[in-house]
């Protein structure tokens, strides 16, 4: 990565751990960050639940991060989560449009979009994932669908709040698979999305934007992909749930 940009590593938890599993892991991660300082910023995405009390036991900077949130302040939505409920439980950083959203419980461009306004508007770092299905890679539209979901995602942010965004790269077929993108392939898909930036708002704002990768991201293959140019941290899932390993993550992008 550049050094220009400042690492960020987020841990997605998704639907995993109890309570003591969640505790046990957050208390281990924040052992092992002592010393690690502000040269890498950490995230942890613990299932709704639990977002209270692993709040109260986070050290050594970990920010507390949503999964997701709703896009109306409040009213008749059953089961949703607005995102004034996610600040009043110590939340600084939320997810748009993950793939699991997306394909797995049908959340449209338009309504990513709405999500995202409003998680900025509430002041939060939101983390705007995408990429491409296997069989759209196959047909040769990763860049094509990287620039649909980048412009619906960010349509009315303003540069601005582009400065409070993160961007995370996850291609649909390496994430839970134990399949990663080589590096050349995440690089050369980062780069096309930071050039698209650059059109979008200006090259100052395409520089300063961090960029994740995610999709099988683990010990083994961080560092390499962190090495590379465009490429500024990691959206981690499994190898979130283990803090040695999440840890080795956070230490190879304190490294690149
Ligand atoms: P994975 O998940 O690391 O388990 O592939 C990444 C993600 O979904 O954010």
């Amino acid at each position: 990565m550049s050094s220009q940009r400042t690492p960020f590593v987020g841990g997605n938890w998704k639907m995993n751990t109890n309570a003591q599993e969640g505790a046990d892991l957050i208390d281990g991660l924040g052992s092992l960050m002592s010393g690690v300082g502000d040269a890498v910023e950490v995230a942890v995405y613990p299932p709704f639940p639990y977002l209270v009390g692993i709040g109260g036991r986070l050290s050594n900077g970990i920010m507390l991060g949503s999964q997701d949130l709703w896009k109306d302040d409040n009213g008749a939505f059953t089961g949703e989560v607005s995102a004034a409920m996610l600040k009043d439980c110590g939340v600084h950083t939320v997810l748009t449009g993950h793939s699991e959203r997306r394909h797995v419980i049908g959340e449209s461009d338009e309504l990513v979009n709405q999500k995202t306004i409003k998680g900025l508007a509430a002041g939060m770092t939101v983390v705007l994932c995408i990429g491409e299905k296997i069989e759209e890679r196959e047909a040769g539209q990763t860049d094509a669908v990287n620039e649909r979901q980048i412009r619906a995602g960010l349509s009315g942010v303003s540069k601005d709040q582009l400065s409070k965004m993160v961007l995370a790269y996850e291609p649909v077929w390496a994430i839970g698979t134990g399949k990663t993108a080589t590096p050349d392939d995440a690089q050369d898909a980062h780069a096309k999305i930071r050039a698209l930036i650059a059109g979008m708002y200006d090259q100052a704002a395409a520089d300063s934007i961090r960029i994740l990768y995610g999709g099988s991201m683990k010990p083994g293959n961080a560092a390499e992909l962190m090495a590379m140019e465009d490429i500024d941290g990691g959206l981690i899932g499994g190898a979130s749930l283990k803090a040695e390993d999440f840890f080795a993550i956070i230490q190879a992008a304190q490294n690149s």
